[in-house]
């Protein structure tokens, strides 16, 4: 299954700052509006007690105020909206899913042009290619595709937004057989900065915690490729779970025996199950939502965790919540249950091939998870990847090829000050600890605006010249961009 994305990715007129041009930014909104006779339902500006809500993602943002918040229910609305945006000289922001790290899909002083509306899922009759909005939530696409019997690379979270998903690469539980899911992206239809409207293609070529987790290093990277699996290091628990595309349970059975896991003290070892045959679905909410940790062929539950809706989060305590029309990808599906929103601290590191981590790293890496305050939710996510195959290196995705494995670690943030300081410092002092060794690969989809090395060079690799050269030319004066951005000149700290 491959995805046309429509509407928005939006790329490269603005130069001066905003100053008298708001009230006209309001009307131009207004206007473009006018056909669902609800403008004031689906604008939201701090004047709205929705506006906390509204300006809100996945990611609690004490940080940044948007001028306002416009809800686009059509794809035509996209680019009449950026237009309003740009005749008022206010940069546009655009949120799918929410779920920036940063939520830097809200920013200060700019209009946040909200899509998770456009969520239409429609699959092409030979099923082999589906069109969907850009807003449209993972959990709900795979609802909607499965009514196809179809289905396609994704991610975990339900609620994350494909448009953010595959900006970010999108790594999955099957990539290390079919790849990142921006490879299986056919076309996407995107709105320039100048406001026109443009189908963008690429030229298609099918193409016990510390030795557990060395284990996992040195075992789960190199296993079979249908194989793709992660370790999730908690403070006092540690869980690998894996996926074995196509296999049977007895072939899982065999691939875990050989893996040398059993050889680890037993009385470190919970029970460890194996299973055959999940729902596909039930693989992707494992452990996320509902506290499914077991395979399951079926379950209705599952299907109704992953129906995310438009706007899909739990309120913020103290403020009303925005809601407009909510129905889903799938509407003849159950909502799902919704999404808890946090603060959130992460980390993110790429370990390559040609620099594997140091087991005397991995033992200091694990003490550390287990010193860190327990209310901290402390997770350390680490994934195998050494994705086979040479396909694609027609991404701006720079790590594809050298990624043996990525480590993820997040935090919750506190309300209490004190809190707050010694879990800021403690994933400080991890990438004090982690950077000089393991270099400065890292996951965009994981931004980090305290990361210590070059974030250009570490999001994208050997690409950064290029993408400066397709900003330049699609965006030359940075109409879209946030603080991790790439910008329409050479950053500081590259050569190009
Ligand atoms: C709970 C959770 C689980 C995750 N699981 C995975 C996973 O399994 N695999 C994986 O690869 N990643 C995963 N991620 C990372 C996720 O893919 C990235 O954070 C992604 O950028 C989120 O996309 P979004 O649309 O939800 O967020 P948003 O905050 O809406 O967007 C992210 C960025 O993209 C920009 N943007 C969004 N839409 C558009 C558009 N249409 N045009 C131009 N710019 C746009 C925004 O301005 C922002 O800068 C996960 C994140 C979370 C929070
Ligand atoms: C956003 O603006 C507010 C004041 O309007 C300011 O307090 C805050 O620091 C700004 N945030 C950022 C990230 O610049
Ligand atoms: C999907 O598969 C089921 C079971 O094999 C079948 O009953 C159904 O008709 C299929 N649906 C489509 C749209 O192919
Ligand atoms: C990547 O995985 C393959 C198995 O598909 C294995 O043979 C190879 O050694 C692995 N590469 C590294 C760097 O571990
Ligand atoms: C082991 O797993 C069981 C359920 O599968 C759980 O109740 C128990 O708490 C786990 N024990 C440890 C030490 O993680
Ligand atoms: C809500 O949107 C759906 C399409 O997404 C549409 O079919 C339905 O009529 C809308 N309902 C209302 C009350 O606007």
């Amino acid at each position: 299954m491959r995805l046309l994305i429509i509407v928005c990715y939006l790329a490269g007129l603005i130069t001066a700052q905003a100053t008298a041009a708001i009230p006209d930014l309001f009307t131009c909104i207004n206007k473009v509006f006018a056909s669902t006779g609800d403008a004031s339902k689906r604008l939201i500006t701090p004047a709205n007690e929705l506006y906390t809500d509204a300006r809100t993602g996945e990611k609690i943002n004490d940080e940044n105020y948007p001028i306002a918040i416009a809800y686009a229910f059509t794809t035509a609305e996209v680019p009449a909206l950026l237009n309003c945006a740009t005749r008022s000289r206010v940069k546009p922001t655009i949120r799918a899913g929410g779920h920036h790290f940063e939520a830097y899909s809200s920013l200060n002083g700019t209009l946040v042009i909200d899509i998770a509306h456009l969520n239409s899922v429609s699959v092409s009759s030979d099923r082999k290619t589906a069109v969907v909005g850009a807003g449209t939530r993972l959990g709900g696409l795979y609802v909607a595709l499965d009514a196809y019997n179809t289905t396609w690379t994704g991610g975990i979270c339900p609620t994350v937004g494909v448009a953010g998903y595959i900006a970010a690469g999108g790594f999955n539980m099957q990539m290390r057989s079919m790849g990142m899911a921006v490879e299986r992206v056919r076309s996407i239809k995107a709105v320039l900065a100048s406001g026109e409207v443009v189908t963008a293609r690429k030229n298609y070529k099918d193409d016990t915690a510390y030795q557990i987790a060395k284990k996992f290093l040195e075992w789960a990277p190199k296993a079979d490729p249908a194989f793709t699996s992660s370790i999730f290091i908690y403070k006092d628990q540690v869980e690998v779970t894996g996926w074995y595309l196509g296999k049977t349970q007895a072939q899982l059975q065999t691939l875990i025996d050989s893996s040398g896991f059993q050889s680890i003290s037993p009385k470190n070892l919970n029970q460890s199950i194996v299973s055959g045959n999940c729902n596909t679905d039930a693989s992707r909410v494992f452990g996320v939502q509902g506290g499914i940790f077991e395979c399951q062929p079926t379950s209705p539950f599952i299907t109704f965790a992953l129906n995310a809706a438009p706007d899909p989060f739990t309120p913020i305590p103290g403020f009303p919540q925005y809601q407009y029309n909510e129905t889903t990808s799938a509407p003849t599906v159950w909502t799902a249950p919704a999404w808890n929103r946090l603060k959130r601290k992460s980390k993110s590191f790429i370990i390559q091939k040609d620099n594997l981590m140091k087991a005397a790293a991995i033992k200091e890496v694990v003490k550390r998870i287990q010193s860190i305050d327990t209310d901290s939710g402390i997770t350390a996510e680490w994934h195998a990847w050494n994705i086979s195959g040479t396909a694609s290196q027609d991404t701006a995705f720079a790590w594809r090829q050298k990624a043996y494995a990525h480590m993820e670690f997040t935090v919750r943030g506190s309300d209490d000050a004190a809190i707050e300081a010694t879990r800021t410092k403690w994933m400080n002092d991890l990438e004090g600890y982690l950077r000089p060794q393991l270099g400065a690969a890292s996951y965009t989809g994981y931004a980090d605006s305290k990361i210590s090395s070059n974030p250009f060079k570490s999001y994208f690799g050997d690409n950064v010249c290029r993408l400066v050269r397709v900003k330049r030319a699609y965006d030359p004066t940075n109409v879209f961009t946030n603080p991790l951005a790439i910008p329409p000149s050479v950053p500081k700290g590259v050569s190009c």
